[in-house]
């Protein structure tokens, strides 16, 4: 039985991520998809509406279990009994940022990280760019899925109006 973790922020998830999840999923025999709640960083969504984007978006994966964690991800890993990790890299700078946390995370514990390579198509697609691109009034509908769009319009509109 191989098992691995796809961990991330997934503010929110979009059709990158997804991309990658299908396909790691015909990899490994199991597939986590961990959302962390990293405290330092500023999120649009709460790490229990980001779990339930990250369900919804799963629904049809069926070796596709979505979990939240805190504390390291290697400790998440082997209380998972996952032998490794998978991250989509889109281009060189997600390899820069990637690449040491890999090599960190194999030094605390061993456990492999597997990078897939992002479709092509998919290559410009990030949860910040998409953040930023829905807030100034530009269309994100395409780039994830149709239920996360509902939330993120919502979400932004009650943002704009509670500031006003
Ligand atoms: O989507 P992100 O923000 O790039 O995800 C980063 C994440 C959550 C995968 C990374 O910050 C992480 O692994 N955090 C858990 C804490 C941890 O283990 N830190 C040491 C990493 S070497």
């Amino acid at each position: 039985m191989t098992r691995a973790v796809c961990p991330g922020s997934f503010d929110p998830v979009t059709n990158g991520h997804l991309d990658i999840f299908r396909r790691a999923a015909s990899l490994f025999d199991e597939l986590i998809v961990a959302t962390g709640s990293n405290p330092s960083k500023n999120r649009l969504f709460d790490p229990e509406e980001r779990l339930e984007m990250l369900r919804e978006a799963c629904v049809d994966l069926p070796n596709v279990t979505v979990m939240g964690f805190s504390g390291l991800i290697v400790d998440f890993c082997r209380d998972m009994g996952a032998q490794a990790m998978v991250k989509g890299l889109r281009g060189g700078n997600d390899y820069e940022y990637e690449l040491p946390m890999a090599q960190m995370n194999a030094h605390l514990t061993g456990v492999e990280t597997v990078f897939i390579p992002t479709t092509a198509s998919l290559g410009y697609v990030s949860s910040s760019l998409v953040k930023e691109v829905a807030a100034l009034g530009g269309d994100v509908s395409e780039l994830v899925p149709p239920a996360v769009h509902e939330r993120l319009t919502a979400r932004l509109a009650a943002r704009d109006g509670g500031a006003a």
